[in-house]
């Protein structure tokens, strides 16, 4: 890594962040931003700040120019100036041991602005007391934003993580090609962002929802080992980990089954967990089918950090004199839920908000029993016996949560349940970074019979499963996989169809007609015909990643430029109308009245 602190350049001697006492009495020409200032009068002393660090400026009549130290007075925070001067010890007690340059303190001679700032909307310098301004604000005034330590620190960081993975990547022999962003619309399961063309007024390009067609036709083309940092474009509802535009580590080889794309992806992330502090990244990660998943944990993409898994209590509970879970069971449903060791410590209220959150997930109501040294309480306990206490694996101070009901409805409740009751018993995590790849996913989600690509149609049938697409195509498996970190999905990936039969059968499964597949996937069907290897891939969402390895909450707090949820860009101001001379060169007229800005 490049040593910022020893880096000259004609207007600086070097840069702020490694000045120490090393440096006693060495003359030097400094230039940053007023970080924080203090006017003692006869006295100011300023924090210098630049990319590196911060280090404290003092101004004394007694060695500073007087026409710089008068000047010196007006100069407001965020100015821009070059300050020449000699590193000197602070005096004892002066010393600040929370900065790294905390020792000592430039005595200026003297000081020059480069760039008086106007007073700072939004401040840059916060006081341990100080909140962060409002979001909306920050946004708007994203230079200053960007300016604080914690978002340099984290575009620092996504710098750091992008260079492991292409350094990974390169030595495996991937490399990296660019691929289109004015591209072909061709539906990938969100909404295309449309690009008016001049030249052929009437028709458009689609900004890229990802390079998979792309990166199949490399395939297709012998590049055998592709890569690409990609940016991609959907537009889709906007939650705090979905943006507008993000990028992808994309990734696709040929001759290639699952196995070789999780070893190397495995690399991709151990190489990653190297440059941050927080993430440990053990390879092999632990691997799991995705119906495994929804049995233990509800979810396609549990949180391993909890321990808690869903037990099915179907013969055990179905058996009770209790109407409402015998008629479940008979309509061929299941009861299933979570026991919590020392879980009757919890109280009705916090039942209560478990519950709600199962309700939120869909469920119409949890069950619930306490086993306690002389029996039982909640709204089961009436109708349980000791003995099925004990079928239940319960102590005296265990509490049990069930739901009852289709998987569809007690899978999602139970995922969101196991969370909310870890959380309501502050259990600790039995690790802190959770690594897992899911596998197996269905081909296809099916509602009022209709079939629609469970990730996207590009995706192989499961080897087990290929029968199941003539007789039974809802039930078919894909050979496809999600890496999954602490509950998040980081990436998703499979093996395609190289064999334009296979893909024209799926695309026609999803309801395509022929002409409409020539229309839409001619170019990648004659791809495949020229030859086309068999091939897999996968893309890491890296915006999540730098998220999840920085701790930050947000995408927009690793996103240089981000978009609010409502997907505007609030610095620059975008979305904007254009001049009618604009749209009639591309031979476009708005219909109803645009939005106003706002
Ligand atoms: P998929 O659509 O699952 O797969 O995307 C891969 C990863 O990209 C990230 N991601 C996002 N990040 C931020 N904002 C968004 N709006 C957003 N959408 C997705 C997620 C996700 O896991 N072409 C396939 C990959 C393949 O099959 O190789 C694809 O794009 O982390």
């Amino acid at each position: 890594m490049l040593d910022l602190d020893l880096q000259g350049t004609a207007l600086r001697s070097r840069m702020l962040g490694g000045v120490t006492a090393t440096n006693e009495n060495e003359s030097m020409r400094l230039v940053g931003w007023i970080h924080r200032r203090r006017d003692l009068g006869g006295l100011i002393f300023w924090d210098l700040r630049d990319r590196s660090g911060l280090l404290q400026i003092s101004l004394g009549p007694e060695w500073t120019e007087s026409d710089s130290l008068s000047r010196a007075h007006g100069l407001g925070s965020e100015t821009v100036v070059s300050v020449e001067g000699v590193v000197k010890l602070r005096p004892a007690g002066k010393r600040n041991p929370e900065m790294a340059t905390g020792e000592v303190e430039l005595q200026a001679t003297k000081v020059e602005v480069l760039n008086e700032a106007r007073t700072p909307e939004i401040p840059v310098y916060l006081g341990p007391e100080d909140k962060l301004p409002a979001e909306e604000l920050r946004l708007r005034h994203r230079v200053l934003d960007l300016r604080r330590s914690e978002l340099q620190d984290n575009l620092v960081l996504r710098h750091r993580l992008i260079m492991a993975a292409r350094r990974e990547l390169d030595g495996l022999g991937f490399i990296e090609v660019e691929t289109p962003i004015l591209t072909k619309p061709t539906p990938e399961g969100a909404r295309d962002f449309l690009v008016p063309s001049r030249l052929h007024p009437g028709q458009f390009y689609a900004l890229p929802q990802s390079p998979q067609i792309y990166k199949q036709i490399l395939m297709a083309a012998g590049f055998d080992r592709y890569f690409q940092i990609a940016r991609c474009f959907r537009d889709e509802d906007l939650r705090a980990d979905r943006q507008p535009e993000f990028t992808q580590i994309d990734v696709e080889a040929s001759f290639v089954a699952p196995e070789d794309v999780f070893g190397w992806m495995e690399r991709v992330m151990a190489s990653m967990a190297d440059v941050s502090d927080s993430v440990e990244a053990p390879t092999p990660f632990l691997r799991m089918s995705h119906a495994e998943a929804l049995e233990r944990y509800g979810t396609d993409r549990p949180d391993l950090r909890c321990g808690l898994e869903i037990q099915d209590w179907t013969a055990t509970l179905g058996g009770l004199e209790f109407g409402l879970l015998q008629s479940v069971v008979s309509d061929g449903g299941r009861i299933r839920g979570l026991l919590l060791h020392g879980g009757a410590s919890l109280s009705r209220k916090q039942i209560e908000a478990i519950e709600a959150e199962a309700k939120e997930a869909g469920a119409p109501g949890l069950l619930w029993t306490k086993r306690s040294d002389g029996g039982g309480s909640g709204p089961l306990s009436r109708f349980m016996a000791e003995g099925d206490y004990d079928a239940l694996g319960m102590a005296a101070g265990d509490l049990v949560l069930v739901a009852a009901g289709s998987d569809a409805v007690t899978s999602p409740a139970l995922g969101v349940t196991r969370l909310a009751a870890a959380s309501q018993l502050e259990l600790e995590p039995t690790t802190a970074c959770a690594w897992l790849w899911v596998t197996d996913f269905p081909m296809f989600d099916e509602s009022d019979g209709v079939l629609t690509a469970s990730h996207h149609p590009f995706v192989h049938v499961h080897p087990e499963d290929a029968d199941l697409l003539d007789t039974d195509p809802a039930r078919a498996r894909a050979q496809s996989y999600d890496l999954v970190y602490n509950g998040v999905e980081l990436g998703s990936g499979g093996i395609r169809n190289h064999d334009s039969n296979a893909q024209r059968k799926i695309l026609r499964l999803l309801g395509l007609s022929d002409p409409e597949i020539e229309l839409k996937f001619g170019f990648l069907l004659t791809a495949l015909e020229s030859g086309a290897p068999p091939h897999g891939g996968m893309a890491l969402g890296m915006d999540r990643i730098v998220m999840l390895f920085s701790g930050s909450k947000s995408l927009r707090d690793v996103v240089a430029f981000p978009k609010t949820t409502a997907a505007r860009a609030l610095f620059e101001g975008a979305p904007v109308h254009v001049s009618e001379q604009e749209l009639a060169e591309l031979g476009l007229r708005i219909v109803g009245e645009g939005e106003q800005d706002g």
